[in-house]
């Protein structure tokens, strides 16, 4: 009965980490996944989480089920790290958070809801977006649709284009932003142009969804980086929003995030919130808690979450350092090319226009694994391989 199942291909993400993990070669260089390694190119445990953790063994917490909702000391501080203790939508009870298992799986359910609760609007994503948006919301039964975001000339973001096709979105329909460091290209709105974009989703009854997987990761202040929801949320307009612990926390395998919507009374929160929590428990039943824990004692704790800012700050400012020897070596090469966009994209990833031919190239050739839309994530380099990358594709041109 099962003959005429196909072959999926492979994931354009976690696939190329499985590639790579095939490689035998010295020289490989995994620069697909967005995951933060140290300088010495290790996996990295922040300080906070182990600490949390010996804390969380010595109290020795049983391991019941949560609230389908997920931990409430978890959830609280969430939604403050989002939007700030002092917000008015806190204070009044007028969010719907419910943990769920990181971006993806927050995404999943917030698009389990729009299927249910918004039946017939689509949802715009940026061309490009990350890997995952699509499947996301057209496995949840929501079409999806692209608004223009990227300029290759100018490597620069493509506003015009962005908020023309917002404009001539149908109302109703869902925008998914990137709350910041913007996943490919590493290009952000600025506060400016954030504020046409909220006009547009006002003047067009458009249900903003912002995925924020990278705060911390763009300036390397969770406080600067989640400006865009919180002046959505200060200009009272409803919004749904998906958080991840996996990068900046560094919990990739613990599955820890939220998915929250921001709305106008408290009442109208509790419904959603029922409902969230009934789309969950259809698909996991409740979420898993030694995460939860953890991420409640750091951003639930003033001192720990003072550590957890510098630690923060480090794996930010590890990224920028490289992209500096990156662009030093790749000017040393090619003095007469404009390397600077480079140095102007924030976050983990540097978006090179490299082809998809030219991204074999570099795996096929040189062993640096990347995703084929040219994008490498500098969280996986250091210094000491910067002239390697350098060298690569130069080569790769001359062939
Ligand atoms: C990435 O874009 O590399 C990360 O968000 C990891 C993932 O789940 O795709």
């Amino acid at each position: 009965r099962l003959e005429g199942v196909e072959m999926a291909p492979p994931d354009p993400i976690l696939g190329v980490s499985e590639a790579f993990k095939r490689d035998t070669s010295g020289d490989k260089l995994n620069l697909g996944v967005g995951a933060y390694r140290t300088e010495e190119l290790q996996p990295f445990v922040l300080n906070v989480v182990r600490k949390a953790e010996e804390r969380m063994l010595a109290a020795n917490e049983n391991k019941e089920y949560l609230p389908i909702e997920g931990l409430a000391a978890f959830r609280k501080a969430t939604v403050e790290l989002l939007l700030g203790a002092d917000s008015p939508a806190i204070k009044e009870g007028r969010i719907a958070c419910l943990q769920s298992l990181s971006g993806t799986g927050s995404l999943r359910i917030g698009a389990a809801f729009i299927a249910k609760f918004m039946p017939g609007a689509a949802a715009y994503i940026s061309r490009p977006t990350w890997g995952n948006h699509k499947n996301i919301f057209a496995d949840a039964g929501v079409e999806w649709k692209e608004y223009s975001y990227f300029d290759p000339e100018t490597i620069g973001l493509d506003f015009g284009g962005m908020v023309a096709d917002l404009q001539a979105a149908p109302e109703g329909s869902v925008v998914v932003l990137h709350g910041c460091a913007h996943n490919p290209t590493g290009v952000d709105p600025t506060p400016e142009q954030w504020e046409q974009i909220a006009d547009v989703c006002v003047a067009k009854k458009l249900l903003p969804f912002f995925d924020v997987a990278y705060q911390g990761f763009a300036t390397g202040s969770l406080d600067a980086d989640a400006f865009a929801p919180r002046y959505f949320a200060q200009r009272g307009i409803e919004f749904a929003v998906a958080q991840s612990y996996s990068k900046n926390l560094g919990l990739y395998a613990e599955r820890v995030g939220a998915i929250s919507f921001v709305l106008s009374d408290k009442e109208a929160a509790d419904r959603v919130l029922s409902q969230l929590k009934r789309i969950a428990r259809a698909v996991y039943s409740n979420p898993p808690i030694h995460g939860a824990r953890i991420v409640s004692e750091v951003v639930g704790s003033e001192e720990m979450f003072a550590e957890w800012k510098g630690e923060m700050e480090e794996m930010s400012g590890r990224i920028k350092a490289v992209r500096q020897v990156l662009f030093d070596e790749l000017n040393k090469l090619e003095p007469n090319k404009d390397w600077s966009f480079i140095l102007k994209q924030v976050g983990m990833f540097s978006f090179t226009g490299l082809s998809p031919a030219q991204c074999d190239h570099m795996t096929n050739k040189w062993h640096v694994y990347m995703t084929k839309d040219g994008r490498l994530s500098l969280a996986g380099l250091n210094k000491a391989k910067c002239k390697y990358l350098a060298d690569a594709p130069s080569s790769n041109s001359h062939t």
